[in-house]
């Protein structure tokens, strides 16, 4: 699993820095939001989050590992997609929908992220290669 979440959070990464060269480039800033969480929640901390389960091997193949892994990667392009939609009038008044429904698995999968920490990540879990 560790290595879907790098491999998903880079992705996001060159995602984010588009958005911002396109922000740039175009002076269309109504976009930060989306942008800082594209780079911020996309790539930095899904990129932490695989590196905490590649450390910590056990904890990333635990059944809260897997839970953790579907809701955050599901529930974010949705929310994602909310923060675009916010900016956009036609679609300002369903934005809220996708945004709690979105967030709200993010933040479950975030939840289970921590409980895992909590059970399965120990100093002599700590992977030695
Ligand atoms: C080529 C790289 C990047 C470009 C061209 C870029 C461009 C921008 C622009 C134009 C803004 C809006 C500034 C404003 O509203 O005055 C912005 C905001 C922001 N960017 Fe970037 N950015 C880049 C990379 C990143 C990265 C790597 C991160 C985080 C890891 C990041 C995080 C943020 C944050 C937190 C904001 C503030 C959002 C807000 O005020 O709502 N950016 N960026």
């Amino acid at each position: 699993m560790a290595s879907r979440w790098i491999k998903l959070a880079s992705l996001y990464f060159i995602t984010g820095i588009g958005l911002g060269l396109f922000m740039s480039a175009t002076i269309q800033l109504k976009w930060a939001a989306a942008h800082a969480h594209v780079n911020l929640v996309g790539w930095l901390s899904a990129a932490v989050i695989g590196l905490v389960y590649a450390t910590y091997p056990r904890a990333g193949r635990s059944v809260l590992g897997t839970w953790t892994f579907w809701l955050y990667q599901i529930g974010l392009p949705f929310l994602l997609a909310s923060m675009f939609m916010v900016q956009i009038p036609s679609t300002r008044g369903f934005a809220h929908v996708i945004t709690f429904s979105g967030g709200g698995a993010l933040a479950l999968g975030i939840v289970l992220f921590i409980v895992n920490v909590f059970m399965n990540v120990h100093d002599e879990d700590l992977r030695h290669t």
